[in-house]
């Protein structure tokens, strides 16, 4: 007794202390729920940035050195996923499917799901159909603000009021919304209200997938193409999965599919993405079968966007040459002595833009493919969306001129620099950009869209 007495007492100066010192390491933050590590693309940006949770507009410059002092920044293009959104129609079809089966046969006893049956209500509708929330609003309006920091003389109110930071967008509503949110946040900024910044709508460039005939039929509209993701939803880890959420909520087994798995996995990430509350939804999951959920989610992007196939990535191959065309464009005006005419470009669209062209560079990949049977050895991967792409989620290639015609390329991966895969000089971790060229030299020279994406005749079967 008295060892449980002084344990709690330590237990609560512990807590006390950690309060009033107000030194709170956001990983143990109670407001989080242990499983938000594991959403995929329904996770909050500030998991893959922590240190955001204290500080919103906080950027770390101590990690983004410019190749050496004489460097400055000639071009930034900034590719942009939306930001935090609604689930869309069927998600919230099979949420009120699951809600239902809550509501009428669980019978289990414990206190979290005594309150999803008496207060949580399903305030989800069906018209919100993927639309930018609030928080999404917020998330490109400080995206702007921090990237406006990171690069002061690109983003600049200068730049902007004078037509040098072009705005591209897809034309879903929730890229749209995201557009005019990251354009507010730099008026907002800077105060400006006596001028407004046009966008460009362009989804050949950003909704290339839809675009992309050979994608769509071999992949994207194929049941077979996903044969992998099926089995493993079939598979002993998912099926456990499954299990025990039916013990936690004592209903029959045969009641809980997959698709209501995911609802439920869906309803704790989107109630925290949204309202930034842990609900009782959570409880189902352990972090143990989060992971689970994780791996079956990465499998159907692996399959679907990623290494899976190559025409996957391949239907990025518009968007790979427009911003390398605009590199050569700044490259060469820099170097014959002209003005940089389009210094920034700001291009805004999805996890299925990014994915693909992320696949392209070769960025995320693991020695083995990710399939349904080898759960365990891939606890290690690296293709995990969870880190790739949060809402928000964001590719900045940067175009230094260090002097003397050293042009440099710098890309950063949702703000942390990051090395092109296969060209890593340990000198010079910032590569030239010839040397860039000559990496992807095969790409540029190729990876025509017209023609990867025919669905016959393709060059590799020729
Ligand atoms: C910034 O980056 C440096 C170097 O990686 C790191 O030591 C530091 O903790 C980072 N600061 C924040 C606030 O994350
Ligand atoms: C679930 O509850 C509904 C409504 O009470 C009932 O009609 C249905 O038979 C129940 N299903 C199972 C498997 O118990
Ligand atoms: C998004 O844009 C539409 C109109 O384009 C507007 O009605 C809606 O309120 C916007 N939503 C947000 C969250 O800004
Ligand atoms: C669907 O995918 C499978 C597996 O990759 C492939 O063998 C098949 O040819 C695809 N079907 C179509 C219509 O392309
Ligand atoms: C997708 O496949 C279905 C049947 O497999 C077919 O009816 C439909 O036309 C296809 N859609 C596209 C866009 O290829
Ligand atoms: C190229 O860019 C650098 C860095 O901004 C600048 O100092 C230099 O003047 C530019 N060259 C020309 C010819 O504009």
């Amino acid at each position: 007794m008295l060892t449980f007495l002084w344990k709690f007492i330590v237990f609560h100066f512990l807590i006390m202390s950690c309060c009033l010192l107000n030194d709170v390491n956001p990983e143990d933050n109670l407001d989080i729920p242990a499983i938000a590590k594991y959403f995929n693309t329904k996770g909050r940006y500030e998991e893959v940035n922590p240190y955001l949770i204290e500080d919103i507009l906080a950027v770390n410059r101590s990690i983004l050195q410019p190749p050496s002092a004489q460097c400055q920044e000639i071009h930034l293009t900034a590719i942009i996923r939306h930001g935090t959104r609604y689930p869309t129609t069927k998600n919230i079809k099979e949420m009120q499917q699951l809600y239902n089966i809550v509501l009428h046969n669980a019978s289990g006893e414990a206190s979290w799901l005594h309150e999803i049956q008496t207060q949580w209500t399903m305030w989800y509708t069906e018209d919100m159909d993927g639309r930018l929330v609030q928080k999404g609003v917020n998330d490109l309006k400080h995206l702007a603000v921090r990237l406006s920091k990171l690069f002061p003389s690109l983003i600049s109110e200068e730049k902007l009021r004078g037509g040098f930071i072009q705005f591209i967008t897809s034309s879903k509503h929730r890229c749209v919304n995201s557009t005019l949110s990251f354009k507010a946040g730099l008026t907002e900024l800077w105060a400006i209200t006596d001028k407004e910044f046009d966008h460009v709508v362009n989804d050949a460039l950003m909704r290339f997938f839809d675009q992309c005939t050979r994608f769509v039929v071999e992949v994207d509209n194929n049941t077979s193409a996903v044969a992998e993701v099926n089995k493993f939803k079939q598979g002993p880890e998912m099926r456990r999965v499954q299990e025990k959420i039916a013990d936690r909520l004592r209903v029959p087994y045969s009641l809980i599919t997959h698709d209501l798995t995911e609802a439920a996995f869906y309803l704790c990430a989107y109630e925290f993405a949204i309202k930034a509350v842990t609900s009782p939804w959570c409880q189902l999951f352990d972090e143990v079968d989060a992971k689970v959920m994780e791996y079956a989610s990465d499998l159907r992007e692996y399959w679907k966007r990623g290494y899976g196939y190559d025409i996957n990535s391949k239907s990025s191959c518009r968007l790979f040459h427009d911003v390398f065309s605009r590199l050569d464009k700044a490259a060469s005006e820099n170097k014959s002595g002209q003005q940089v005419t389009e210094p920034v470009t700001v291009q805004i669209g999805h996890a299925d833009t990014l994915l693909p062209l992320l696949t392209l560079l070769g960025f995320f990949k693991d020695s083995d493919a990710l399939t349904s049977t080898n759960y365990a050895s891939q606890t290690q991967r690296s293709f995990r969306t969870s880190h790739m792409l949060p809402y928000a989620a964001n590719l900045v290639l940067v175009l230094y001129d260090c002097g003397g015609g050293d042009l440099r390329l710098q890309p950063l991966l949702n703000e942390k620099p990051v090395t092109f895969p296969g060209l890593t000089d340990p000198r010079a971790p910032v590569p030239l950009y010839e040397d860039v060229k000559e990496h992807y030299r095969e790409l540029l020279q190729g990876c025509d869209f017209e023609t990867e994406c025919q669905l016959f005749k393709h060059p590799a079967e020729v």
